[in-house]
Formats: C-alpha cells, sequence, structure tokens
C-alpha cells in the first residue's frame, strides 16, 4: 500500500487519482464561499447520522463520542469565526470532515460511512430551508401586523379604490390595507405547503442507490423532527423542487411587496399626496434638495427582478438534467439564499416602513369627491326599483355625460336634472350618491361596507395575536 503523502492528489477522494486538481478546476468548482452557511445543519445531520451508526453497529461508542464532541468544537470555533474554511477541499461537508479527522484521527474518517455527499448536501439543505420556511412565516406574520395596526388606526377613513388606476368606487382605506392582509396569509399557507415537501428526510439514499449497509434511516429522520423519509434513492439525490418551489413563494412574496411598493410610491408623489412616509424611511437627492424620495419601495420593487431571477435560474439548471445527481445542482444554493437574503430584509424593512407610514385621510377623502365614483352606486338604486341593470347602467352613463358636459359631480345634480333621466329617481337618491353611503351600502360578504370591514380586522387581528 502507498503511503499517505507520497499520493499526487491529496483529496478526501483522490485515492484513483494520479495527478493533483489543477488550481483553475480548484477555484471554478468550489463553493465554500457561500455553502459555509450551511455549517450548523451540515453538523447537526452528522451528528444524527453518527448516532444512528453507533446503535447500528457500525461504529463503536467511542467512536460516536469522538465525533460528537469534534463536531460540537469545530462548530463552536465557527461560530466564534475562528475557523478557517479551505478553497481547495471544496464546500462545506469536506471542510467540516477534514477538520473532525485531523482533531480526532480515523474515528472522524468513519464518519461518511454509508453516506455520499449527494445526500448529505440534500439533507443540509432541507435542514437550512425548514428553519428559513419558519423565520420567513414569522416575517410575514409581522408585516401582516403593521397591516392590521394601521387598518385599525384609520377604521372609518375613505378613499378611492381603483380599476385600471382610474377612480372607481370608493372604499375604506382599511379594506384596502386588508387585501395585503389577504395575500401575505396565502403567502404563508403556500410556504406552509412548501415546508410540508421540504420536511422529508433524504438521508440514507447515499449516492444514488441506496447503501448496504444496514442504516436505520426512520431513526434518523425521528432525531432530526422530519415527518418522514424520502422513498426513492434516485429521486432523492436528484431533486431540487423544494429548492424550486421555496423559489417560487419567495418570488411571490416579493412579487406582492413590490405591489403595495409601487402604490407607496404613487402615493407620496404629489399628484395623489395619500401618504406621508417617514423622514428615516426616505432619502433626498445629491442635486435638488427639495427632493424627497421613496427610494426604500423602489428598491424592494426593483429588487422582485432578482428574486424572479433565482426562480427562472434555478429552473433551467435543473431542465433536462438526466438522474440522479449532477454537478449543476450545486447551482442551487446562491440563487436560494440570495433570494432568501432578499426577501426577509424586503419583509423586515417594509413593515418598519408601514410603522412610519402616516395617511392624509382628508386628501383621500377628497379624492373620493371626483371622478363620479357612486355611479355604480346610482345604477344599484334604479335596480332596487326593479330596472332591468343593463338599462340602469345605461341610464347612469348618460347621466354622467351630462354632468361632463356641465363640469360637475354626480352629488351637485337636482333632483329635477335626475328625473330627466328617469322617473323611478326619488329624493331618496341622494343617500346612496354620497360617498359614505356608497361605503356603507357595500355590505355583501368580502365588501368595504364598514360592518364588513369591522368583521374581517376583528378575525385578522384574532389570527395574528393582536389584542386591541
Ligand atoms: N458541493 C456539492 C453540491 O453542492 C456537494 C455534493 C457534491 N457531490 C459530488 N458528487 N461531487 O452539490
Amino acid at each position: 500500500m502507498m503511503a499517505e503523502s507520497s499520493r499526487p492528489s491529496d483529496k478526501m477522494w483522490g485515492g484513483r487519482f494520479a495527478e493533483a486538481t489543477a488550481a483553475s478546476v480548484e477555484t471554478f468548482s468550489a463553493s465554500i464561499q457561500y455553502d459555509a452557511r450551511l455549517y450548523r445543519h451540515d453538523i447537526m445531520g452528522s451528528k444524527a447520522h453518527a448516532r444512528m451508526l453507533a446503535r447500528q453497529g457500525l461504529i463503536t461508542e467511542e467512536e460516536r463520542d469522538a465525533i460528537l464532541q469534534g463536531l460540537d468544537e469545530i462548530e463552536a470555533e465557527i461560530d466564534r469565526g475562528e475557523f478557517v474554511f479551505k478553497p481547495e477541499l471544496e464546500d462545506v461537508h469536506m471542510n467540516i470532515e477534514k477538520a473532525l479527522t485531523d482533531r480526532i484521527g480515523p474515528a472522524g474518517a468513519k464518519l461518511h460511512t454509508a453516506r455520499s455527499r449527494n445526500d448529505q448536501v440534500n439533507l443540509d439543505f432541507r435542514l437550512y430551508l425548514r428553519d428559513e420556511a419558519d423565520a420567513l412565516d414569522g416575517l410575514l406574520a409581522g408585516a401582516q401586523r403593521a397591516f392590521a395596526r394601521l387598518a385599525r388606526k384609520y377604521l372609518g377613513a375613505v378613499m378611492p379604490g381603483y380599476t385600471h388606476l382610474q377612480r372607481a368606487q370608493p372604499v375604506l382605506l382599511s379594506h384596502h390595507l386588508l387585501a395585503y392582509v389577504e395575500m401575505f396569509q396565502r403567502d404563508r399557507d403556500r410556504l406552509a405547503g412548501c415546508r410540508q415537501r421540504i420536511d422529508i428526510m433524504p438521508l440514507g439514499a447515499a449516492a444514488m442507490a441506496g447503501t448496504g449497509l444496514p442504516i436505520d434511516r426512520q431513526a434518523v429522520a425521528e432525531e432530526l423532527g422530519f415527518a418522514a423519509i424520502t422513498a426513492n434513492s434516485m429521486d432523492t439525490t436528484g431533486d431540487r423542487d423544494f429548492a424550486l418551489e421555496m423559489l417560487f413563494c419567495l418570488s411571490l412574496i416579493q412579487v406582492h411587496l413590490s405591489r403595495l411598493s409601487e402604490e407607496l410610491v404613487l402615493w407620496s408623489t404629489k399628484e395623489f399626496d395619500f401618504v406621508r412616509i417617514g423622514d428615516r424611511y426616505c432619502t433626498g437627492s445629491s442635486i435638488m434638495p427639495q427632493k424627497k424620495n421613496p427610494d426604500i419601495p423602489e428598491l424592494i420593487r426593483g429588487k422582485t427582478g432578482r428574486v424572479a431571477g433565482a426562480l427562472m435560474a434555478l429552473l433551467m439548471t435543473v431542465k433536462g438534467l438526466p438522474l440522479t445527481y449532477n454537478r449543476d445542482l450545486q447551482e442551487d444554493k446562491e440563487q436560494v439564499f440570495d433570494a432568501l437574503d432578499t426577501v426577509k430584509a424586503s419583509l423586515a424593512i417594509t413593515a418598519e416602513l408601514l410603522d412610519h407610514t402616516e395617511f392624509k385621510t382628508e386628501r383621500l377623502r377628497v379624492a373620493t369627491a371626483g371622478g363620479f365614483m357612486t355611479a355604480t352606486d346610482l345604477a344599484d338604486y334604479l335596480v332596487r326599483r326593479n330596472m332591468p341593470f343593463r338599462q340602469a347602467h345605461g341610464v347612469v352613463g348618460r347621466i354622467v355625460a351630462f354632468c361632463q358636459e356641465r363640469d360637475c359631480e354626480l352629488v351637485d345634480l337636482t333632483l329635477a336634472d335626475l328625473q330627466q333621466f328617469s322617473e323611478l329617481i326619488g329624493a331618496d337618491v341622494f343617500a346612496v350618491l354620497s360617498v359614505d353611503g356608497s361605503v356603507n351600502s357595500r355590505l355583501s360578504a368580502g365588501g368595504t361596507g364598514r360592518a364588513r370591514v369591522e368583521e374581517a380586522l376583528t378575525h385578522v387581528e384574532r389570527l395574528l395575536g393582536i389584542t386591541s
């Protein structure tokens, strides 16, 4: 047997190699610069694996204890920032395993029994993403709470509701704000579904065919708190569906944030002038002294590109990949990490910014006065007097045209003016033409009527654990 030191390749997998790896290859293929962030989960997985190996008689209890202690020491060293990750050791798995073997000797070299990096990296990534899913859920709930607080604070304030960005019908500001709570609730539900599919234990798939050694996958799953074990070793090592799903969840969260951001940008213009974002959350211009810019919502809107881009990138990486593990899959982590960092930061700052946003309720009310926004209410009034809706639509359309000619609003018309268009119109019509009358009449389930919005808000506050 050749002495260890005389081998041309010093890699942990270098036994069959006659030449050392080219420096360019080491640089090109290393992932340690970004996968080092998996270290806690890598160590957690290795400890569960080592305990199982000992229970199965594949290593001794002394070896297990040396491994567990060595891994704890390495983790503490990394936590303290003292551990030196080496690019020539490729990735987090090899860096930790090598450090362990250097530290405890032959027992360390037994850790990789019945395991491949192919199932190991899958395990680490799932453990990591399970925690991230929980962190994201907390951040989404935080954003929902910020919306709910605003909805409570401004309960009763009216504003124009828009379709096609044209004034459509008056609504309660709280109704608009609670729409975002619903969007984030769907994001949370979607994430919970994604988490269920993350929560399946892959270790034991080994390289891709399983192992001939007597392992106990179920026990590892239980120790690590997984709901189940994966069913097919080939699927397992080639599967990144859970990462793709997470990227889709992240993309849709960021898309939702971008819609809010766009509204905040618009609403803080002189043209709308609906909100005042706190100075601490805006920036100025280096040339125009008067400027106060909504850079934070703009950046959040802009970052949607990179998050959705990460989803596209990984979809394209996985497209056409033959089973099972291919090194292409190493491209998964940077995309997911970047998207996670971006969405988490965006969610956190959005909640803060909302807490520092004031709505100009007088301006919002004034904006409801123009644009014939109670025209639908007038049509509904005629419907209640038995006019077919299509006919009522036509009558009100002609009334609107009449107003436009005279440059006035519906409320400015006299009863006589209105009765020219239909004798079904009576003096009680003015109640439905008012903004408050309009809003409060919309009592259909999920509508903007005050009673409905109060119910919705109370429900949301209960779900979010807010006591008002
Ligand atoms: N760093 C690798 C990755 O992220 C770990 C798995 C390596 N497996 C292999 N057969 N080279 O995918």
